[in-house]
């Protein structure tokens, strides 16, 4: 899947600048999404990149991509993702500081997918500090575990852009044909249920601490992501817009 600058890649050469329009102005303070498998975040994050003009680094579709493009890391990752396991940190770090220190991250980015593990929430800070950046926004999505399997189940992809659609509660109007492009819809290989469990596994492992890393020093805020599409984003916007410029310089 070739993704739009949402996506964006690692290398120089995938950078694609964000549209800058009368609604870009980005914000101070990088926005990470974090939450389980299905909590909607990238659903989310493709909502904020679009109202502010930031960039959308989502680590999972940077790895899509280059699997697309038959890449050694997309090959590497995509091992790991087929088992539902994280891939290493020193291949998500690099891959995430170079995309970070591209000039469209300038004015503000959404990380959605990373950090995953404290060493790489550390590695972030370490990044962070160095660009002399404001500590981030860490936005937790929450989701009963209830609703995780009907979402990711249900969940289609468009091959062309990306664009996130649920045969339940989000069908395309055209069934299996993505609205904005005629894209095919596909389901992505992580979606099955052996699967899905190995996931949730490695977010209670490797990803709570990172929640509760942010949290003792006062960077989260929660979000319920149960509602509908909508009233999730308007409580999201609601809440970078009271957030953002309340940070610190790391
Ligand atoms: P990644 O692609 O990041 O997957 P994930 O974190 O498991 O999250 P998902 O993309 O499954 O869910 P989402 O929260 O984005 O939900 P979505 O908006 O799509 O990572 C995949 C793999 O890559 C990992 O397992 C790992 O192997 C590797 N990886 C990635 N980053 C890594 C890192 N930093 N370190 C190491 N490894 C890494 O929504 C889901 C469905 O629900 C959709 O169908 C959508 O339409 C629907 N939906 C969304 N919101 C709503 C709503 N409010 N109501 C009803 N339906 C909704």
């Amino acid at each position: 899947m070739r993704d739009s600058y949402a996506a964006g890649g690692s290398g120089a050469d995938d950078i694609k600048v964000a549209p800058q329009g009368s609604a870009a102005k980005g914000f101070p303070r990088p926005v990470i999404l974090i939450g389980p498998p299905g909590a909607g975040k990238g659903t989310q994050a493709k909502t904020v990149a679009a109202r502010y003009g930031v960039p959308h680094l989502s680590t999972g579709d940077m790895f899509r991509d280059h699997f697309g493009r038959g890449t050694e890391l997309g090959v590497r990752a995509k091992a790991f993702m087929d088992r539902g396991e994280l891939v290493p940190d020193e291949i998500v770090v690099a891959m995430i500081e170079q995309r970070i220190a591209a000039p469209d991250c300038a004015h503000g980015f959404i990380l959605d997918g990373f950090p995953r593990t404290v060493a790489q929430a550390e590695a972030l800070d370490r990044m962070l500090g160095r660009a002399g950046r404001s500590e981030p926004l860490v936005v937790h999505v929450k989701l009963d575990s209830s609703l995780i399997l009907r979402r990711l189940t249900g969940r289609r992809m468009c091959k062309v852009g990306g664009e996130i659609y649920n045969i339940y509660d989000r069908p395309p109007k055209t069934p299996n044909r993505c609205d904005h492009d005629g894209g095919e819809l596909a389901q992505r290989d992580d979606d099955r249920e052996e699967v899905i469990r190995e996931r949730l596994a490695a977010y209670e492992e490797h990803t709570q601490p990172v929640v509760a890393y942010y949290r003792q020093r006062g960077l989260v805020q929660d979000l319920d992501g149960s509602g509908a599409p909508e009233a999730v984003t308007r409580a999201l916007f609601e809440l970078i817009d009271r957030e953002e410029g309340r940070g610190r310089h790391l």
